[in-house]
């Protein structure tokens, strides 16, 4: 048997790449540089972040995702520092990112992350935008954005029609092709944030989804290592969020870490095995427990709804 695909995820670090100046700090920039000036920045530390990537550039993953949150304000001079991080996290063929609610913060965003990231935020076609598609080995990558800039106190997504229209093509190639489809999107499409942070149109998602099959969905947002089920007639599909990759370990939050993802075929459908590498209050970073997952093996895997085959 080959050797599994490895993908790293880590998402949400909210690094402190940039300050708004006054004339920045109109409306919701305000609000959420108060937010950063008040909490956030005690929470997310540029250290551990720094920690968690020289962890996961040591593990020599096939495959970098990114899904959002790099920056806090949407500001030129974040998506540039940004632009110097991801380099260093490695070269665009091997990472590639999503935008977050923060990336989309305030309106103009999609130039101003087009920019300075353009190659992270493109398919193997070269062609920046979403949805984007990395084949790496037997798995597709397919990069969704729910960013979108909203009115002050919300943090909601929208995915809109169009990315859906072109998720279901893909969604379909990639079916007929055998890979596994695994889909990066920063908002969960499941019901794992309240309203004003919520995927708002997340039913024409899953219709999407449950239309054509998918084998795994990775998300960030909420900060915490989330777990929830999408059932398509292929089997259920895992969607998992993922802690952020710069949170101080303190009570009452998930601490800083990224995941290992090994993906490998099994005998009906793709076996994923989740190691979660956290970081400790010393600053060092250790394996959380692996998880399992029998993924759904396309849309030929069968009619059924299959019960959930996740075990501890
Ligand atoms: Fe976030």
């Amino acid at each position: 048997m080959p050797d599994p695909l490895v993908i790293a995820h880590l998402t949400d670090p909210h690094l402190p790449l940039g300050t708004p100046r006054i004339g920045d700090l109109m409306g919701k920039r305000a609000l959420s540089y108060a937010n950063w000036l008040r909490r956030r920045r005690r929470l997310h530390r540029p250290e551990i972040a720094a920690a968690i990537v020289a962890d996961l550039k040591a593990a020599e993953p096939d495959a970098i995702a990114m899904t959002g949150d790099l920056v806090n304000f949407s500001l030129e001079s974040e998506f540039q520092a940004g632009a110097a991080w991801l380099r260093d996290l490695g070269p665009p063929e091997l990472v590639g990112v999503i935008p977050g609610n923060h990336e989309g913060l305030t309106r103009g965003f999609t130039q101003r992350m087009m920019r300075h990231w353009a190659p992270y935020l493109s398919g193997d076609d070269g062609r920046p935008g979403f949805p984007w598609l990395r084949r790496r080995g037997p798995v597709a990558l397919i990069g969704l954005s729910s960013a979108v800039a909203t009115p002050p106190l919300m943090a909601s997504g929208r995915v809109g029609a169009e990315q859906c229209a072109a998720l279901d093509r893909i969604l379909e190639t990639t079916g007929r092709e055998g890979l596994c489809r695994v889909i990066l999107v920063h908002h969960a499409p499941t019901e794992m944030s309240i309203w004003r942070k919520a995927l708002r149109d997340r039913a024409a998602l899953v219709d999407v989804i449950q239309a054509r099959g998918a084998e795994l969905i990775l998300h960030g947002h909420t900060h915490r290592a989330d777990l929830s089920w999408i059932d398509t007639r292929s089997g259920r599909v895992p969607v998992i969020g993922a802690p952020s990759a710069s949170m101080t370990p303190l009570p009452g939050h998930d601490q800083g870490a990224w995941r290992r993802l090994a993906i490998e075929r099994a005998s009906n459908g793709w076996h994923l095995t989740l190691t979660e590498r956290r970081v400790t209050r010393v600053g060092t970073l250790e394996n959380g427990a692996a998880l399992h997952f029998a993924l759904p093996g396309g849309m030929d895997a069968g009619a059924a709804l299959a019960p959930s085959a996740a075990s501890p």
